[in-house]
């Protein structure tokens, strides 16, 4: 697991707290990493060139270990959407809405995502629980 500062940053949207957590470097290509912001457990993943952040922790079993997860895909009319199986019991969750395919009624927070060409390297930083409103 990353563990970084609990800290917060002030980026172009003052209302907003963002915390950088890691160099995209440090998340392979279709997998996840585990980072401590806040007190919580966020799991990022890069996944088809995107980051997606959400909660580690599996509702299912209330176990961190969703960044652990196998990462995959699947289509919804005709749009190609990401999602990451839990590696216990294999509930999978929508990487961008955090819902449960399974059980539309369970859901993972999420998290907004910036990724920042800052020298000396590309990093992530990790905003609000994002609910999937309007900004
Ligand atoms: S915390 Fe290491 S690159 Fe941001």
């Amino acid at each position: 697991m990353t563990q970084i500062s609990t800290s917060t940053t002030s980026a172009s949207t003052p209302e907003l707290h963002w915390t950088c957590v890691c160099a995209l470097g440090d998340i392979l290509p279709g997998s996840g990493v585990c980072a401590l912001v806040g007190g919580k457990q966020i799991a990022v993943f890069r996944v088809a060139g995107r980051v997606f952040a959400l909660s580690n922790l599996d509702p299912f079993t209330n176990a961190n270990v969703l960044s652990r997860g196998l990462t995959g895909s699947y289509t919804v009319d005709g749009q190609e959407r990401f999602k990451v199986a839990s590696p216990l019991l294999k509930h999978t969750f929508d990487l961008e809405s955090g819902v449960c395919l399974s059980d539309a009624s369970v859901r993972v927070p999420t998290y907004r995502v910036r990724v920042e060409n800052d020298l000396p390297g590309t990093r992530v930083w990790i905003g609000d629980e994002w609910t999937g409103s309007a900004d």
